[in-house]
């Protein structure tokens, strides 16, 4: 076996099953879990629809490139969303969720022959990056994110014989658990540190869509054009699970420099991921429709306006940038919070630690827990209430 399987960390939920094993919930009180980042709105009929109509797709064995009328529909959105302007035939490639995606750039990406190559991602972080770039022979380097720096990873306090090593940067905004967007000034310091190093930006931008206000979270490919850069060295990852509830469809796409994209391409060509043309017809369906994003973005909207007020009043949280999820600092121990709410108020949240590494002298994820507000209105103001009620008697 690879060795390096043997240094993959447990996911965050086998922790949570852990960290629950020894306590009975209260049972006079029904289980609200917002712990899990799975959207819970119904899939739109339109892809419903789009599905069944095209069930002849399965009769044929798709390619890898995907459907020029996929790549087609993604450039559309790609113009519409970010003013950018992506050629459907070299810098679009459709993948079966980004999950999937994020872990095999990196495979593609890593040269382990020139020394020990460093993957960076912010910390706390989604934990495929880490093991992305484990499985790839890399060492992962972690770039805190903290209140002090708005949930950006702080660049400054990476190492100049760190940043030599480092072949492959993670970003994620809006960011999972923080919801936190990167600026236009954290992307220029970003894209001056790949020009000065060489490295490559893998853009995770799967919340994008998810947002309160009338300004749409930044994205990769938009602040290289704004600031009047090509795509070198840079790719945004995408998918339709949150923009459109449909995390069990498996659809994304990944975007940007047409010779990184090549390179992918021909990896994903062994690898064997084509998507299936059913769901590349569904997903095209998807990507040209923007109604029902907007009641989607509505429907989230509504709960963290009437929830982030009733928490505010036992905890500190404010309104994230844009995701679905609350990042609320406790008092004390993350851990011990979320164990005694679950079992005092049958509610699940996650630890904030148990997604973040210990680097740099402290868990940038201590002392938060991650609220994922996917569970229908009433049921996150019930939970919002048990949480200041438990909040209140500690
Ligand atoms: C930050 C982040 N990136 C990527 C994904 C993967 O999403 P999907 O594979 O459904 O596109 C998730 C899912 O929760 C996520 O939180």
């Amino acid at each position: 076996m690879s060795p390096n399987l043997a240094q993959l960390h447990p996911y965050p939920f086998q922790k949570l099953r852990q960290l629950f094993a020894d306590i009975t919930p209260n049972p006079s009180l029904k289980p609200i879990n917002l712990s899990i980042g799975e959207p819970k709105h119904p899939t739109p009929q339109l892809i419903k629809d789009a599905l069944v109509a095209n069930f002849d797709g399965l009769s044929a064995y798709p390619a890898t490139q995907g459907s020029e009328a996929l790549r087609g529909a993604i450039s559309r959105w790609a113009l519409r969303r970010y003013g950018i302007n992506l050629n459907p035939a070299t810098e679009v490639l459709p993948v079966n969720g980004s999950r999937e995606a994020l872990f095999a750039f990196a495979q593609a990406i890593v040269d382990p022959s020139a020394g020990k190559p460093v993957v960076l991602s912010p910390n706390p972080f989604y934990q495929i990056y880490e093991g992305a770039a484990l499985l790839a022979n890399a060492e992962p380097y972690y770039v805190n994110c903290t209140a002090a720096n708005r949930f950006q990873p702080d660049w400054d306090a990476v190492p100049e014989q760190v940043w030599a090593r480092t072949q492959l940067v993670f970003v994620c905004s809006p960011g999972n658990p923080t919801g936190a967007v990167a600026s236009i000034d954290d992307w220029a310091r970003l894209f001056a540190l790949s020009d000065r190093h060489g490295f490559v930006i893998a853009s995770d931008e799967c919340y994008s869509e998810i947002y309160f206000g009338t300004e749409k979270p930044l994205g990769g490919l938009e602040a290289a054009v704004k600031l009047g850069r090509d795509f070198k060295n840079l790719v945004m990852f995408s998918s339709l699970s949150k923009r459109s509830n449909v995390p069990g469809l498996r659809s994304g796409f990944v975007a940007g420099d047409a010779a990184l994209m090549a390179q992918f391409l021909l990896y994903r060509t062994y690898h064997g991921c084509a998507m299936s043309p059913t769901i590349q017809a569904a997903s095209a369906v998807a990507w040209d429709d923007e109604q029902h994003v907007e009641d989607n973005r509505r429907q989230y909207a509504a709960k963290f306006e009437s929830v982030t007020p009733r928490l505010k009043t036992a905890q500190d949280v404010s309104l994230p940038d844009a995701s679905f999820y609350l990042w609320a600092k406790v008092p004390g121990d993350d851990a011990e919070f979320a164990r005694r709410l679950y079992q005092q108020e049958h509610v699940t949240v996650l630890p904030g630690s148990f997604l973040a590494r210990d680097a740099h002298g402290l868990n940038p994820g201590a002392g938060y827990i991650r609220i994922a507000l996917v569970a229908p209105q009433e049921e996150c103001l019930e939970a919002a209430d048990r949480i200041v009620r438990f909040a209140q008697s500690l």
